[in-house]
């Protein structure tokens, strides 16, 4: 099976969709690896690194596209000006394409791909689920964005972001303001902490206030009480009132702050228009505002993609190419997600388009001659309509009352399960032994207990709650020390010296979890 890697054609465009290390995972699982030659030029890899680690070098781009069963690919195909073709139509029937496509804005290069009935997998419509994590492109190159962000803002401020103490006088910290604490927001709340600025943040999502704190910014609080958090873990659209009373704050904070880097977006939708050109003139001069979401519209009016505009003596950046100002790094995490994807995809052997995979079919926006995106609505679940009258015995055309069928379904449901509960209590009671009983007392508590437990934990921190609740567990190694006395060769000595061991593992191996997962929210 042949993996064909283009040289990117887009303007600016540095990164590459495999370095020598993936091309060298690629072969090593089998592949072979065509690349055009000079593809990795802009990411300061050369043709020679590429060839020792397995790669065919190219010159024929034609039959690259067209010969190769899976194309690697960073940018959405377009118009190749030198070859006169549209990408799109060079790629081989029902190959695959993997890479950012976009399709909200490249209709018509979906419809070339249908065409060509290729399967094409957009990395940025991979599903945000936890297993997904490993093919998870966009948050890789967010993450490098947000850091990036915070350079390029140090690049035009004209001041020092960290605060100095000399003996001809001390200087203030710059204050930092960024708004959207999203992956990207978040690496730039990191990055400018770093920088040794004093950063602030807003996010409508306010789950995300203690991740906010953790990196050492201050959570600025709204007093409208309205939650960001939609579908999910993105973000929803928010109330006209909301983003009023949000702009209000920023005209404050715009005073007072010397770097504004703002992220604010919900997917799919133009980006809201957070600050204006009066906010930006009553910035002091020289302040930096750099607007990632420059290129779904931009979050301050005055953005222009891809340029730096001065405004009253403030730089506002709009570059929408920041991950490949990185292209060495970025590369190669967005090259590891496509092999990941490819890995998940069946890898050499059992390679195939699963439409029952929920990665695949989130991804997938054509596929056998049909454009699959949008996706269809999320069918409804039949338990979360409402009651309707004729649940009740009334025929669809008598008055209904939602309210009222609702009312009684869930209290005539609520007693029949509170009844059924106490029959199986007291029959439980009356025949079990004593020692049964206590310990179903004991597993009712703990489940209890449990249950508060977890709800009332941040859901940011269930992964290393759940973690150290494992090594907690360990509790089976006392078992199993107990039952250890035997005789060597007895199986119960046996089974408990297995428990011992698991349960060590799992013991220390919940505390080492725990303790990386809480370093990543620990301040420097
Ligand atoms: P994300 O979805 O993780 O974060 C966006 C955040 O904005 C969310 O936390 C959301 O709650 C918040 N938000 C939405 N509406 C808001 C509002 N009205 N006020 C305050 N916060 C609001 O997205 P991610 O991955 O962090 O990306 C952020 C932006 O950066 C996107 O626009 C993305 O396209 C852009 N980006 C830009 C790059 C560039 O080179 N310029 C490169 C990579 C990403």
């Amino acid at each position: 099976m042949r993996i064909g890697i283009p040289k990117e054609i887009h303007p600016n465009e540095r990164r590459v969709g495999g370095t020598p290390r993936t091309v060298k995972r690629l072969c090593e699982a089998g592949f072979s690896v065509w690349l055009e030659r000079g593809a990795g030029e802009l990411a300061e890899h050369s043709d020679a690194a590429y060839a020792e680690a397995g790669a065919e070098l190219m010159d024929d781009v034609e039959r690259l596209w067209g010969e190769s069963d899976i194309i690697l690919k960073v940018r959405p195909p377009k118009l190749h000006e030198e070859l006169g073709q549209h990408e799109a139509d060079m790629i081989g029937e029902g190959a695959t394409l993997i890479g950012f496509i976009w399709p909200a804005d490249n209709g018509d290069v979906l419809e070339r791909l249908g065409k060509r009935r290729v399967s094409t997998i957009a990395m940025d419509r991979v599903p945000r689920i936890t297993r997904a994590q490993k093919v998870d492109a966009l948050s890789a190159m967010a993450n490098a964005a947000g850091y990036r962000a915070v350079i390029e803002a140090a690049h035009q401020y004209p001041r020092f972001l960290a605060g100095q103490t000399t003996a001809a006088g001390s200087i203030r910290p710059a204050i930092v303001l960024v708004i959207g604490a999203g992956v990207a927001g978040l690496a730039a709340i990191g990055a400018a902490r770093g920088l040794g600025a004093i950063v602030r943040a807003f996010d409508t999502r306010l789950e995300v206030a203690d991740q906010v704190r953790s990196l050492g910014a201050d959570f600025l609080e709204l007093r409208v009480k309205e939650d960001g958090a939609g579908e999910g873990g993105y973000a929803k659209v928010m109330s006209d009132a909301y983003i009023e009373a949000e702009m209000r704050m920023f005209a404050k904070q715009a005073m007072e702050v010397n770097v504004i880097i703002t992220t604010a977006l919900v997917p799919g939708k133009e980006a809201p228009k957070l600050i204006t050109a009066g906010m930006v003139e009553s910035m002091r001069e020289g302040s930096v505002i750099v607007d990632l979401a420059a290129q779904q519209g931009g979050n301050c009016t005055l953005t222009v993609p891809d340029q730096v505009v001065e405004h009253y003596g403030v730089r506002i950046v709009g570059y929408t190419d920041l991950p490949s100002r990185m292209a060495i790094q970025t590369s190669w995490l967005y090259s590891s997600t496509l092999v990941n994807m490819i890995e998940e995809m069946g890898g050499r052997e059992g390679f195939t388009v699963d439409t029952e995979n929920d990665i695949i079919r989130g991804a997938l926006v054509t596929h056998e001659g049909r454009i699959l995106w949008p996706p269809p609505p999320e069918p409804v679940v039949e338990e979360d309509l409402p009651p309707q009258p004729w649940d009740e015995g009334k025929g669809p055309e008598a008055e209904p009352d939602p309210a009222a069928a609702a009312g009684k379904t869930k209290g005539r449901g609520g007693l029949l399960w509170l009844g059924v509960a106490a029959a199986a209590i007291l029959a439980v009671g009356w025949g079990a032994p004593d020692t049964f009983l206590s310990h179903l007392t004991v597993f009712v508590l703990a489940c209890f207990v449990g249950w508060q437990v977890v709800w009332n934990v941040t859901p940011a921190l269930h992964t290393p709650l759940i973690s150290v609740t494992n090594a907690v567990s360990g509790i089976i190694i006392l078992g199993g020390m107990i039952h250890l006395s035997g005789s060597l060769a007895s199986p119960v000595t046996i089974l408990a010296a297995i428990a011992v061991f698991i349960a060590a593992i799992n013991i220390s191996g919940g505390f080492l979890v725990t303790r990386r997962m809480l370093a990543m929210f620990r301040k420097g």
